[in-house]
């Protein structure tokens, strides 16, 4: 499969709680490529939280370095990566994924996910009165558009092993 990718990245993209992050880390040491999480690497370049960024700059200001960190990641070398929830819904970054990565999209239901998000708390965007409520409205909002992803793999309840291996037989 790496041989086939000819150097490009494996980009997982979808919801907040699909598992890109535990996914994606399987699925590197399956195929012995390294690892990075998007979300993490804004974190470290921003020396903030990603609900600090939010809370202290605004959502855009987070997209907009979010949008710098994704085209710096996939420029520079192969490897799998995970991305934030919201990173596919920029065109630009969609233009990057695609010149340089092959993109999957782990697709889960809503009551899978809300169920999964209720455990974490550092996701400011479901920091609403109800957040099961904005969680369906993003899932309309996005689904269209991840479904723009070069594969999609269904993401169950289970270990992440499974979906990692799904994932490469997909490939
Ligand atoms: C977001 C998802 C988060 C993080 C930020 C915004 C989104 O990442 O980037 O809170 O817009 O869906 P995860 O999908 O890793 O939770």
């Amino acid at each position: 499969i790496v041989r086939r990718l000819g150097g490009r990245s494996i980009v997982l993209v979808g919801m907040m709680g699909s598992g890109k992050t535990s996914v994606g880390r399987k699925l590197a040491q399956r195929l012995g490529l390294d690892f990075v999480d998007a979300d993490h690497e804004i974190e470290a370049a921003a020396g903030m939280t990603i609900a600090e960024i939010f809370a202290k700059h605004g959502e855009t200001y987070f997209r907009d370095g979010e949008r710098r960190v994704m085209a710096r990641l996939l420029a520079e070398k192969q490897r799998v990566l995970a991305t934030g929830g919201g990173a596919f819904m920029l065109a630009q970054t969609r233009d990057n994924i695609a010149r340089h990565g092959v993109s999957v999209w782990l697709k889960a239901d809503a009551d899978v996910l809300a169920r999964r998000v209720r455990k974490r708390t550092n996701r400011p965007l479901l920091h609403s009165v109800d957040p099961e409520e904005t969680l369906r409205r993003l899932i309309d909002e996005r689904y269209p558009i991840y479904a723009e992803a070069d594969f999609t793999v269904i993401s169950h309840d289970g270990p992440h092993e499974i979906a990692a291996e799904t994932i490469v037989t997909t490939l």
